[in-house]
């Protein structure tokens, strides 16, 4: 049984910077619910309530944000605001965490391996704190179903555009039914002529313990940092890795253009903001045209 999810959550987000300088990147509001949110919502969807984040100094506003606020509970009450209340309430209550300190900011895979202790020997997922999932409860559903039927790892797959490809680590695999594939080889971030295809991992991961044992053996890259596709690399050599195919879009939040698409697209989803923001968004794209069409 996969009972337990690891949230890495302790990094600077340099891409993001200033804005990340005081605020983790996981806290930014798609309209009005941070990021982070999304994330653990699809894992208790999925029916995973062990949620272990491993995070940082700078990162403690996403502690705040799961635990009880009797300040602001009593305020809501006072003025009056219910739904809100509900709403706060119910964050609160929304999951038991362990917290976990990567004391020192060595990489997505440095990070992995701070959970080890709390993990322990046996299957677990890995969540990524920068993409949303459209179909992330039937994702993770799959892939954990992937893992009880094979007994291997299973990272989530997806198509990106080609010029996109350094964004990501990339698989060349070999399809074996629909939607589920077996992985040859990995590589992180390459440019589009190193790419062996355009299968992107997506933040997604089934891991079987033994990555902790690869995640010890992994050197740092270049910049220093231990790599979780590395580690991935090192374990294909002695296990079968598994990948699964996620259907649906794919929100990254990541990075500045990609988290203003997906802040758009989900509002333009909802109905109280909808309407508004379209009436806007002509406005000044007309405006923009006058002034293009001005000599
Ligand atoms: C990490 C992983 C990369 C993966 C990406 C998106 O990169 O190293 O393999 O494709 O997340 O899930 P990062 O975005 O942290 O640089």
């Amino acid at each position: 049984m996969i009972r337990k999810a690891v949230l890495p959550v302790a990094g600077w987000g340099t891409r993001f910077l200033p804005a990340t300088k005081a605020m983790p990147k996981e806290m930014f509001p798609i309209i009005d619910k941070p990021v982070i949110q999304f994330i653990v919502e699809e894992l208790l969807e999925a029916g995973v309530e062990n949620i272990i984040f491993v995070t940082g100094r700078h990162k403690r506003p996403i502690e705040h944000h799961f635990d009880i606020n009797t300040d602001l509970e009593k305020h809501l009450e006072e003025v009056g605001k219910k739904e809100v209340l509900e709403n706060i309430r119910e964050i609160s209550h929304m999951i038991n965490p362990i917290y976990l300190r990567q004391k020192e900011q060595l990489g997505l895979g440095h990070a992995v391996l701070t959970a080890e202790p709390a993990v322990g020997n046996e299957p677990f997922l890995v969540s990524l704190g920068d993409i949303i999932l459209e179909k992330g409860k039937e994702v993770i559903e799959g892939m954990m179903e992937a893992h009880y039927r094979f007994g291997k790892s299973v990272i989530a797959l997806h198509e990106v555009d080609e010029r996109e490809v350094n964004k990501y680590g990339i698989a060349r695999v070999k399809e074996i039914e629909e939607g589920v594939y077996i992985v040859e080889d990995l590589v992180e971030k390459p440019s589009p002529e190193e790419a062996p295809s355009n299968l992107a991992i997506v933040g997604r991961y089934v891991f079987t313990p033994r990555i902790f044992d690869k995640l010890k053996e992994t050197k740092p890259d270049k910049g220093g940092e231990i790599q979780l596709t590395d580690a991935m690399r090192l374990l294909l050599e002695e296990e079968v890795i598994y990948a699964y195919r996620v259907d649906g879009r794919v929100y990254d939040t990541g990075n500045p253009v990609d988290y203003l698409k997906t802040v758009f697209e989900f509002a333009l989803r909802r109905e109280d903001v909808r309407e508004e923001l379209l009436t806007y968004i002509q406005e000044i794209l007309s405006k923009q045209t006058q002034l293009i069409d001005k000599p």
